[in-house]
């Protein structure tokens, strides 16, 4: 499969966010993400559920929404009705995980958990099966332009090494920092799903950095 391409609109500017959602609409980016934080979770706030479905009535592309919140079950109807196409919570914000993704699922979207740098990949092993996507965080979530941890290439692959092992469809999504200097590394190593903030957004020509980063080949030989 094609990897996707998902511009994080916590990159556009607020302003001229009709604009800037059109724009990617227009693009080869495959999804828009959509960060949201509650100051708690992370130490940042950025919108909500109004906001969210204010994107949506513009976008012509899927929500894949990134929950960076304490208690997201309490929030899941509200990014539902807003029109996320797939939520992701965070494995360290839910102590009863299984019954978080079940809950995301119950409203027939898909559903992603979200992994902290810090977090060995293991600790979501145990769900795995019940995941449409695992989002591997690859800067400490909060804030957008902040450089790529490369520990995360080592946890990619162990990722992929379960999910191929298992004969899953899981998507390995890789989020921070991400851009074309290290896109080619980040998509051998096994991911499925680029967000991609500042470079694209903080670009001269949006268009242009999506279409580079969706033409990157994967030479498995240098792998
Ligand atoms: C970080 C967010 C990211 C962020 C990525 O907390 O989850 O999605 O917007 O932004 P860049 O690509 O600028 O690192
Ligand atoms: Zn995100």
């Amino acid at each position: 499969m094609p990897h996707l391409i998902a511009p994080s609109v916590l990159a556009c500017d607020f302003g001229r966010i009709n604009e800037q959602i059109s724009l990617i609409n227009r693009s080869e980016a495959d999804w828009f993400h959509i960060d949201i934080m509650d100051g708690m979770f992370v130490p940042n706030i950025s919108f909500g559920p109004a906001i969210t479905k204010a994107i949506h009535k513009v976008a012509e592309k899927p929500l894949d929404v990134h929950l960076m919140i304490e208690q997201p079950d309490r929030y899941v109807k509200d990014y539902v009705d807003a029109g996320a196409h797939l939520i992701s919570v965070h494995v360290e914000a839910c102590p009863h995980l299984h019954r978080s993704v079940q809950h995301i699922k119950s409203f027939g979207i898909k559903a992603g958990v979200a992994i902290n740098p810090h977090t060995p990949v293991e600790m979501i092993f145990d769900v795995l099966e019940e995941l449409d996507l695992v989002c591997l965080m690859s800067v400490n979530p909060g804030f957008g332009g902040q450089k790529f941890i490369y520990n995360t290439l080592h946890k990619i692959k162990r990722l992929k090494e379960e999910i191929t092992i298992r004969n899953l469809n899981t998507l390995i999504e890789i989020d921070g920092g991400v851009g074309l200097q290290n896109a080619e590394k980040i998509l051998q190593a096994g991911a499925d799903v680029l967000v991609a903030g500042s470079s694209v957004y903080k670009t001269d020509d949006p268009l242009d950095a999506v279409k580079r980063l969706k033409s990157i080949e994967k030479n498995t030989l240098l792998s």
